[in-house]
């Protein structure tokens, strides 16, 4: 499966497994923009993202948690925000692209 990542407005495609989050496929492949400090336990914002239009319904609403966390996050929330952590791959998200902001 692959995952797309918008940096500073420059794609990068990455193969990603089934089941890692989003945030753990960038991480693990090194990239910039996503730190995932808390490995993904849902306690640092610091993995937002903003999912591309035409993939928000099928990746879905953040839940509780998750916005209490998005409020507190360093870039301004946009109608994609979602913590890439709380997003799994899988074949039905096969070609997902997120953008990175530009802090976090
Ligand atoms: S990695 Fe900490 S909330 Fe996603």
């Amino acid at each position: 499966m692959k995952v797309t990542f918008i940096i500073d407005g420059s794609p990068t495609t990455l193969d990603a497994d089934d089941g890692d989050s989003v945030m753990m496929t960038s991480v693990q492949n090194g990239l910039d923009g996503i730190i995932g400090e808390c490995g993904g336990s849902l306690s640092c914002a610091t993995c937002h993202v903003y999912v591309d239009a035409t993939w928000r319904d099928r990746v879905g609403e953040a839940g509780d948690d998750e916005n209490e966390l998005l409020e507190g996050a360093v870039s301004p929330r946009g109608p994609g925000s979602r913590l890439s952590c709380q997003i799994e791959v899988c074949a039905e998200l096969d070609g997902l692209t997120v953008e990175v902001p530009p802090e976090q």
